[in-house]
């Protein structure tokens, strides 16, 4: 049996402003504070990390950033570098989906990143996830392949405790979530490729979250599938209430 601790991560993406942040992250740590059976992280914009340390300090809730540079330092305008992150945050976002599409990097800038908060006190997140056209197009094992692939070329190891995030681009932000069927089967193969690459035990021990459009609402069915280990929740983190009925949801599932 399994025992993989699942992990919901929030992500707040480019939303509320600096009270707004403090409020939700006062509310959270009341709400959360010592959740047993779920990891919890929560991803500020990177404006408001500092506050988030502050204010999880000594709390069971971890600190993300949402992205991060993958060198430490040097004229590189507007970049927050990976090694700054250390000693404010616990976890990186690597490879979500707006980093890849709307801002338009690679796959060699995903494994670079990824390279770089696996070399620091970091844990990374790497996301991964197929476009809509992808899936119908009977190209999502194709795509989802190309992604690890090209992020772990330079990884031959999986560290404990890894993450990932299997997000369908054609489910975040937009209420279609995947069937509860269609995430454990992808999740699923993702597993299944991890374990091709890395071996069986590192795949078992992976843990791999869903996230595309989770709320209060439908986490329930898609936490209690084998191989899902948690959710990457966008929208819906930003209700301190709905955020905290998902990760009570998540350590229920996993009892
Ligand atoms: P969503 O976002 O929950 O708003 O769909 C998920 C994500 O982008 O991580």
């Amino acid at each position: 049996m399994a025992t993989r601790t699942p992990i919901v991560g929030g992500n707040w993406k480019m939303h509320l402003d600096r009270a707004g942040a403090r409020d939700l992250l006062r509310e959270l740590r009341g709400q959360l504070d010592g959740l047993a059976g779920v990891e919890v992280v929560i991803f500020p914009p990177a404006a408001w990390l500092g506050d988030a340390a502050d204010a999880l300090e000594g709390s069971t809730l971890r600190v993300g950033a949402q992205n991060a540079y993958w060198l430490p330092h040097g004229a590189y305008t507007g970049e927050v570098g990976a090694a700054m992150l250390v000693g404010t945050a616990d976890y990186v976002l690597v490879g979500h989906s707006e980093r890849r599409h709307v801002f338009g990097e690679s796959d060699e800038d995903t494994a670079r990143k990824l390279d770089a908060v696996l070399g620091l006190a970091l844990q990374p997140i790497l996301a991964v996830g197929e476009q809509q056209e992808e899936r119908e197009g009977g190209r999502t094992a194709e795509v989802l392949r190309r992604q690890l692939d090209a992020a772990f070329a330079d990884i031959d190891r999986l560290p404990e405790g890894f993450t990932i995030a299997y997000e369908p681009v054609w489910a975040i932000g937009t209420g279609l979530t995947a069937t509860p069927e269609i995430a454990q089967a992808t999740v699923a193969e993702i597993r299944r490729m991890v374990a091709d690459r890395f071996g069986a035990a590192s795949a078992e021990a992976c843990r791999i979250q869903y996230g595309g459009s989770v709320n209060a609402g439908n986490v329930a069915d898609l936490a209690s599938q084998p191989d899902i280990d948690g959710a990457l929740v966008g929208g819906a983190s930003l209700d301190a209430e709905a955020f905290a009925t998902i990760c009570r949801a998540v350590a229920a599932a996993a009892e």
